[in-house]
């Protein structure tokens, strides 16, 4: 549909496709759930799963970033084991193979050349392969085995956002079906859960006054900024360094909490802007403590934490949602604050200098 693809009213599609996401949630819920409400996936794909002694999860970008979050989904819910490869590293440095793989795709444009490249392998080693894709007939849909769609519309800006959300709700469905497929209990409705993290995505969508004054406070001026988080946190860290880095040019790295002592703490100096996620119980004092030790270095630290973890000390804190799903939430304000970090700097936030939206070659 043509006006899918229209700014309207919005400045930028980035800005669009940010607030977008709580629709799309709402999408993906319908379109994957069977007469009764329940969640559904084609048979064939969970056949696929149960039979696999391990899935390999092959991505480039910020769809790696949202293969990383799918691990936790399949091997928490499903059980089964996941490794998450770079696709442009995988296609020259194989791993030792299981013995049942199953290759899994994650790709918005499903037209990446190193993906594809991966794909053409494994598929001419016999293998089946899933992709998970948020175009219709694209490549690596065509030549995969098996196709999830992401039902997220067309995604024109090149920094992902929409597309991410959607990955991470789409590898959770995939995750629930298969842990029931093989009668693993699954102790939340996922359903709920998804329909809490849409009406929870709208309050910050709503809440963009906030993401324009941390970016004002911490990255007008700044040459680098860190991203600090444990477990899961730290994945959406290293999306949410990839989305600065892409649109405002800032050097950003993610790091995990307890790694800074191994080195990177050397590159904290007076002011250097560290964002900390902290949605995660069971590390919340950890991740509060690597905040300390950037903060005794110099670092200004800027906290995000959710519902029911904060203290006086945070800046933002996200509404609650189920403790898996927190990837879905949190990077909402990674990419509000790297959107007006880009635009108070003067950069093309739709097409940022030296990137493509899909890159064909390798
Ligand atoms: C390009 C884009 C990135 C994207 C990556 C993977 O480099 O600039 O935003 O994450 O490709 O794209 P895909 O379409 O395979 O998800």
């Amino acid at each position: 549909d043509a006006s899918d693809i229209e700014k309207g009213t919005y400045p930028h599609y980035m800005l669009k496709e940010i607030d977008e996401q709580p629709l799309v949630m709402r999408k993906i819920i319908q379109n994957y759930q069977d007469g009764e409400g329940a969640l559904e996936i084609d048979s064939d794909i969970v056949a696929a799963m149960k039979e696999a002694d391990r899935i390999y999860i092959i991505a480039a970008g910020t769809s790696y970033h949202a293969g990383l979050v799918g691990k936790q989904f399949i091997e928490k819910l499903a059980k089964i084991p996941v490794e998450v490869h770079i696709s442009s590293e995988f296609g020259y440095n194989m791993p030792l193979l299981s013995e049942k793989p199953l290759f899994v795709f994650i790709s918005q444009s499903g037209e990446t050349a190193d993906s594809r490249q991966v794909l053409v392998q494994v598929k001419e080693m016999g293998y089946k392969a899933l992709t998970i894709t948020n175009v219709a007939g694209s490549t690596l849909s065509r030549e995969a085995d098996y196709t999830l769609l992401l039902h997220a519309g067309p995604e024109i800006a090149v920094a992902s956002t929409k597309a991410y959300t959607a990955q991470l709700a789409v590898l959770a469905i995939l995750a629930e079906v298969t842990a029931r497929g093989i009668g693993h209990e699954v102790d939340f409705d996922l359903v709920q859960e998804l329909g809490i993290v849409a009406t929870a995505m709208e309050a910050l969508c709503d809440d963009k006054e906030e993401f324009e004054s941390i970016a004002r406070e911490y990255l007008t001026v700044t040459r680098n900024a860190f991203f600090i988080g444990r477990g899961i946190d730290f994945y959406v860290g290293l999306e949410g360094a990839l989305k600065l880095k892409e649109i405002s040019y800032i050097q950003a790295e993610g790091f995990a909490g307890g790694e800074l002592k191994h080195g990177t703490i050397a590159l904290i100096e007076e002011g250097t802007p560290v964002i900390a996620l902290a949605t995660q119980g069971f590390v919340n004092l950890s991740i509060r403590g690597n905040v300390k030790e950037v903060v005794a270095r110099g670092a200004n630290p800027c906290i995000i934490s959710m519902s029911g973890l904060e203290t006086d000390e945070d800046r933002f804190v996200i509404p609650e949602v189920h403790s898996l799903l927190t990837p879905l939430i949190s990077v909402i304000p990674m990419q509000l604050i790297s959107y007006y970090a880009a635009l108070h700097r003067d950069c093309d936030v739709d097409k940022p200098r030296n990137l493509a939206k899909s890159v064909t070659v390798e």
